[in-house]
């Protein structure tokens, strides 16, 4: 649940795209269907301003309204444009009946007003929450907006250059950027959008990611990790292909089909901002398209709520199992009805060479297990002075479609110098070839990635399988 507005939280939407163009102002909406008037808008926190900016195509007057029905009625209007003598703007209260009235208390802003190639930008700004009577109060819900526009800067009755849509301003649920990956017709693709975070000059903490999917049948699972700080530039293309954004292993958040909104723990939160500010994340999205469907365009991401009212702890996600590599000399057999392989993460060989702090005990709440389609058991075991003493996840009925973040139902110590084995069980009976451990659906994975806290500098505890026993090697 979003915090009730009344708290002092930030409450915004990152989403994949929604700062690539205009970080201020990372929403947009065509008020009508010709796409001659296109608003878009933003906010900093639910109590400040928000900013508008109108476009349309004209170089006369323009006019936009927050309407209780729809129509002119007690409508609150902002009328504006750049005329002979410069530019005008004003804000308007229409009676019941008749001409919109001037305001006495004028409670929006003129930021800019510039006209471009045949078109009006109009850029203003008001308080979210408004003393004057004669304002509509803007709430988190859908509100009727209202606009017209005329051919010259007599502003007069509009005719027919006028329209309304309704639209929720402060949770909105799409973004700036027109719908950017086309997935290719390929069975397996894994799209990269490296970009980075808006400045927070401190240290916010994320504790709700929501999903966006537009296409439920292909969008296959999303992972977001941040970058080490040698990346800096922004990209959007295929994974894997050699870039530098393929160092980005550090899991911040991650989606998988079936999943849904997931919340943290009530004292804990992913950190964000602050000194992170600046940094550069990943997010990866799988696309599964086996029927090879060409043309369909995405912009599925992942809604990240954070707020400035830091909780107790810090969130820390480490990936455990199997090194994800691609085509790994490792194969599975086929027609194998049961096939096991398992990562180890040894905490003291991981954690002692590259923590100059004392390690303290990890407190794992969640956990994510992660296979491709020939996986049929995942189970992570916990093993003390090499004894198991629990398991930390267990899925004996694994389903490549339903991979979902796992609460325990009991936070689970990880103590400096345990070890964590992920056990993955295959079954290749309907298979002819072997699979190899590799990043291609049809390839094969073994990873738990556990939640944690406190979090510590270490992302990732995997091993790979002993090369020198590999008798294989790959012959395509
Ligand atoms: C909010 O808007 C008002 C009026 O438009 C302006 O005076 C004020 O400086 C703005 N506040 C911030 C924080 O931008
Ligand atoms: C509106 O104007 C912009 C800027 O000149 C132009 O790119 C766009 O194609 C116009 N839209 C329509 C529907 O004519
Ligand atoms: C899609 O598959 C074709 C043929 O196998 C391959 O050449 C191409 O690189 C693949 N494209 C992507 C984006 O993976
Ligand atoms: C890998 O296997 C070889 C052959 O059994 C063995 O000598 C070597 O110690 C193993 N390496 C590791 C890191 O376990």
């Amino acid at each position: 649940m979003p915090p009730p507005l009344g708290l002092f939280t930030v409450f915004l939407a990152w989403t994949a795209g929604a700062w690539a163009t205009d970080h201020d102002l990372p929403f947009m909406e065509y008020l009508d269907v010709e796409r001659l008037v296109c608003l878009k808008w933003g906010f900093a926190d639910m109590q400040g301003n928000i900013t508008f900016q109108l476009a349309v195509n004209t170089t006369g007057w323009v006019g936009f309204g927050l309407s209780p029905q729809g129509g002119m009625d007690d409508a609150d209007i902002v009328m504006g444009g750049l005329g002979p003598t410069g530019s005008y703007f004003s804000d308007y209260h229409s009676p019941e009946e008749g001409w919109p009235l001037m305001d006495e208390d004028q409670s929006y802003t003129l930021l800019s007003m510039i006209e471009n190639d045949g078109q009006t930008i109009m850029t203003f700004q008001r308080s979210i929450k408004n003393c004057d009577e004669k304002d509509f109060q803007i709430t988190a819900e859908p509100i009727k907006l209202i606009y017209a526009y005329g051919t010259s800067d007599d502003i007069r009755y509009h005719g027919s250059l006028r329209g309304t849509k309704e639209v929720n301003l402060l949770n909105h649920k799409t973004r700036t950027t027109p719908p950017d990956i086309t997935v290719p017709a390929n069975k397996t693709y894994y799209h990269c959008k490296v970009m980075k975070l808006p400045e927070l000059p401190t240290k916010h903490h994320i504790y709700q990611v929501e999903p966006e999917i537009e296409n439920h049948d292909v969008v296959h699972h999303m992972l977001l990790y941040h970058c080490p700080s040698f990346v800096k530039q922004p990209y959007d293309k295929g994974c894997y292909m050699g870039d530098i954004g393929d160092a980005c292993f550090g899991v911040v958040a991650s989606w998988g089909v079936g999943g849904g909104t997931y919340e943290l723990p009530e004292n804990t939160g992913i950190p964000i901002g602050g000194v992170d500010s600046g940094r550069f994340y990943r997010l990866e999205i799988h696309y599964n398209n086996p029927q090879k469907k060409e043309g369909i365009i995405d912009s599925s991401g992942l809604r990240l709520y954070y707020t400035d009212q830091l909780r107790q702890h810090d969130v820390g996600i480490l990936t455990t199992g199997v090194f994800p590599v691609s085509r790994m000399p490792y194969k599975i057999p086929p027609e194998a009805p049961q096939f096991h392989t398992y990562g180890i993460c040894n905490t003291f060989f991981y954690f002692h060479p590259q923590l100059v702090n004392p390690i303290p005990d990890l407190q794992v709440f969640s956990v994510l297990l992660h296979t491709h389609l020939a996986g049929r058991k995942v189970r992570v075991g916990h093993f003390r002075e090499g004894k198991q003493i629990d398991f930390l996840g267990v899925n004996e009925n694994y389903d490549f479609d339903m991979q979902e973040i796992v609460n325990l139902g009991s936070i689970k110590t990880v103590k400096p110098d345990d070890e964590i084995i992920v056990e993955c069980t295959y079954s290749t009976a309907d298979r002819t070839e072997a699979t190899l451990m590799g990043l291609s659906t049809t390839d094969e994975m073994c990873l738990a990635f556990l939640f944690y806290y406190p979090a510590i500098d270490i992302t990732s505890c995997t091993s790979r399988p002993n090369s020198s026993l590999l008798l294989d090697t790959i012959d395509e």
